[in-house]
């Protein structure tokens, strides 16, 4: 984590075939949206929903990060899609399905003949067999083709292996920190998947749980009803607060200055856990000062 943290506790799929969810979500506290042409629209509404949605992203209100999932590549909806997100001016495409090198690439050539700014970023859904196979492939490569956060994608990868993932997720779960440690090694953020289930508020709250402990960053939604409950569960608690404090204050203490490790209420506490501390209250402040939507 260094000062370029963005938070990005609650990323929630607005379907841009739903004029009524667009204009809701621009008041939403969610970290960021992520406009779907993908899976939310059917084949006879993608024409239509990228439309609405070229309108909606040129008024430009909502004040977070700003994401627009497009149809792959290789369909008769996906270029233009790309082209549309490219000349809206949103912070990154995030492509589904992603299976491959080649599949970044392809989206990456795309955006440079359009001469694309280096801000505007790829993001990847892996959510297929030889996207979980090729997850570590595909994040070395992504420093080359413009790939910020990996996302993983579960109702996909049920329908693709047949999996069928019970409440603890035990089934998927060798997948899932897969995908994290690739991203981990390459320096990428990477987010969980979506919680179904909507009106089902403990279920979901301790999947956030459950993702935090994985090592995500933040969680995908599909529903306003789960930003609160995301952004609580990716935030840090008061307790680690409180902690990293005690942390940075002992290392300040003079007599410890120069030491690596030290204890603390009978815990020891070395040097990289100052660091870690630093980087926790660096997170909470960029989380307090967040734009006027916080
Ligand atoms: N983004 C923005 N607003 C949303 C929303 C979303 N994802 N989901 C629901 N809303 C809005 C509704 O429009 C409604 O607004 P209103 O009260 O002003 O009329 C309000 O939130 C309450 O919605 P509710 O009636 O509880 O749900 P619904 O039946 O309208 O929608 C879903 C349920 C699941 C169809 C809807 O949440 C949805 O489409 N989610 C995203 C699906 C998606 O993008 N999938 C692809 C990625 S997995
Ligand atoms: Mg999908």
């Amino acid at each position: 984590m260094t000062s370029s943290y963005r938070p990005r506790r609650s990323l929630l799929f607005v379907p841009g075939a739903n004029a009524r969810a667009l204009e809701k979500s621009t008041g939403l506290d969610a970290d960021g949206l992520i406009y779907d042409l993908e899976d939310s629209a059917a084949p006879n509404e993608k024409d239509e929903a990228r439309e609405r949605l070229r309108t909606h992203l040129a008024a430009g209100a909502f004040q977070g990060e700003r994401i627009v999932r497009i149809n792959t590549l290789d369909t008769k909806w996906g270029t233009e899609d790309l082209l549309m997100a490219r000349g809206a001016g949103v912070d990154a495409i995030l492509l589904p399905k992603v299976e491959s090198v080649e599949m970044l690439r392809e989206a990456a050539d795309a955006l440079a003949e359009t001469d694309a700014p280096d801000t505007l970023k790829l993001w990847a859904m892996i959510e297929t067999p030889l996207g979980i196979l090729d997850v570590g492939a595909i994040a070395a490569a992504g420093r080359r083709h413009r790939l910020g956060v990996l996302i993983v994608g579960p109702n996909d990868i049920a329908l693709s292996t047949g999996i069928e993932p019970g409440p603890d997720r035990a089934e998927l779960l060798s997948w899932m920190m897969q995908i994290v440690v690739a991203a981990k090694a390459y320096g990428l953020a990477v987010l969980d998947g979506v919680y179904a289930d909507f009106r089902n508020e403990a279920g979901f709250a301790g999947e956030c749980a459950a993702g935090r402990r994985m090592g995500f960053d933040g969680k995908t939604l599909i529903h306003p009803a789960q930003i609160g409950a995301a952004n609580a569960a990716f935030s840090p608690t008061p307790e680690a607060i409180a902690w990293a404090e005690r942390i940075v204050a002992a290392f300040a203490e003079p007599e410890n200055r120069d030491k690596g490790v030290l204890q603390l209420d009978g815990r020891m506490v070395e040097r990289l856990h100052l660091m870690q501390s630093r980087a926790l209250l660096e997170m909470r402040d960029i989380i307090a000062n967040r734009g006027t939507t916080a």
